[in-house]
């Protein structure tokens, strides 16, 4: 078979293992790249992604001077909730929440099936053993596969004498409302799941007054892997450059035994329409919010991404023509880090 697909009538070369492949991190032996997690003790690797995604998380309330004191917090699309279930038992905040409208297992992007309480005491005991400080050093061994550059710094942790449990709600970010409850901070580590913009802030403003937080961590569908390993393609930034019917004719040429989990995920499972993080900005501005910080962890893969960004540059027009507000900066983004402060 021809490796090769048309793209706005110019031939694109396909090869999945140089451009997805080598960018995906290993997967549980016996299963395919493109398959979910089965059920499994959660890993050192995952046990790493968790203490950094927390350890940032504090590191990035210290740093705009926020005192989590007393506070709420509602994770939305918690997954197993380990996330916020750290940071309420080691500081001082009064509540926290989490939605999420899939269990363990359900989402394509979902935890495993696990034991999440064994997950919590093993966490908390690694924090205990470590004088209840987050010091990066003491996992760094464990963020091997993490794509990841932003190293937080030390964080004093208050381990609470007594376990402080956390509501979770089977919601979907498109139910906020019915938690009739206002929070201190929002922390979201899914919209890139969530579709339509205009209605996730809608949403999100039932549950926030002046002064909240709004957190996200967000990779960007124009990203190099925003469609995960589920749904990208064969060629850098295949998922940009492709309008929706190349896309399909594409995965009908070189996915076609899983054709419609490969659609499924691209236009059900990650947000559709697509929406850039200038259009997230906008949104927030628009509502009442003002950003208060803005990262680009831009991480593992840099250098490799670096090199095939030629691809970007040859076809900017295709690009321009089909993304007005995306810029190469989006493209060439790991992570991001964005948080708004409601001020209305
Ligand atoms: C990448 S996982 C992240 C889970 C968790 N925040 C973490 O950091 O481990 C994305 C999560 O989004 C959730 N999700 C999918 N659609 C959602 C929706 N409409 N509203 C809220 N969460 C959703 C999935 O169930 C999944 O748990």
């Amino acid at each position: 078979m021809k490796k090769t697909i048309k793209i706005n009538n110019k031939n694109f070369k396909v090869d999945i293992k140089e451009n997805l492949l080598k960018f995906l991190t290993p997967t549980t032996p016996g299963t395919k790249y493109y398959d979910s997690p089965p059920e499994r003790t959660i890993n050192k690797f995952e046990k790493g992604r968790i203490l950094l995604q927390t350890n940032q998380f504090l590191y990035l309330m210290n740093s705009i001077g926020y005192n989590l004191k007393n506070k709420s917090l509602l994770d939305v699309g918690a997954g197993n909730g380990i996330v916020p279930r750290l940071i309420l038992n080691f500081t001082n905040l009064r509540k926290c929440d989490g939605t999420d409208p899939f269990y363990d297992g359900e989402h394509t992007t979902s935890w495993q099936k696990h034991d999440r309480d064994k997950l919590f005491l093993t966490l908390s005991k690694f924090l205990k053993d470590q004088k209840n400080e987050f010091d990066i050093s003491k996992y760094l061994n464990s963020l091997t596969q993490q794509d990841f550059s932003m190293r937080p710094g030390k964080i004093k942790l208050i381990r609470n004498k007594k376990t402080k449990k956390m509501k979770f709600y089977t919601f979907g970010a498109a139910d906020l409302k019915k938690l009739k409850k206002k929070y201190d901070i929002i922390y979201c580590k899914a919209i890139e799941h969530i579709s339509n913009l205009t209605e996730i802030i809608k949403n999100i403003n039932f549950v926030t007054k002046k002064g909240s937080i709004v957190y996200f961590k967000h990779r960007s569908f124009f990203s190099y892997l925003g469609p995960h390993r589920y749904s990208s393609t064969g060629i850098p930034w295949g998922h940009v450059l492709m309008s929706s019917a190349e896309y399909k004719k594409y995965v009908s040429k070189f996915h076609k035994d899983r054709k419609k989990k490969m659609l499924n995920f691209y236009f059900s499972e990650i947000s559709y329409p697509r929406f850039t993080v200038n259009d997230i900005i906008k949104e927030f501005l628009n509502n009442g919010y003002q950003m208060v910080l803005k990262i680009n962890e831009n991480g593992r893969f840099n250098v490799e991404k670096a090199k095939k960004s030629k691809i970007l540059l040859d076809n900017w027009k295709i690009i321009e023509k089909r993304y007005p507000s995306l810029g190469l900066e989006e493209l060439m983004s790991g992570i991001y880090h964005i948080i708004f402060k409601k001020i209305t």
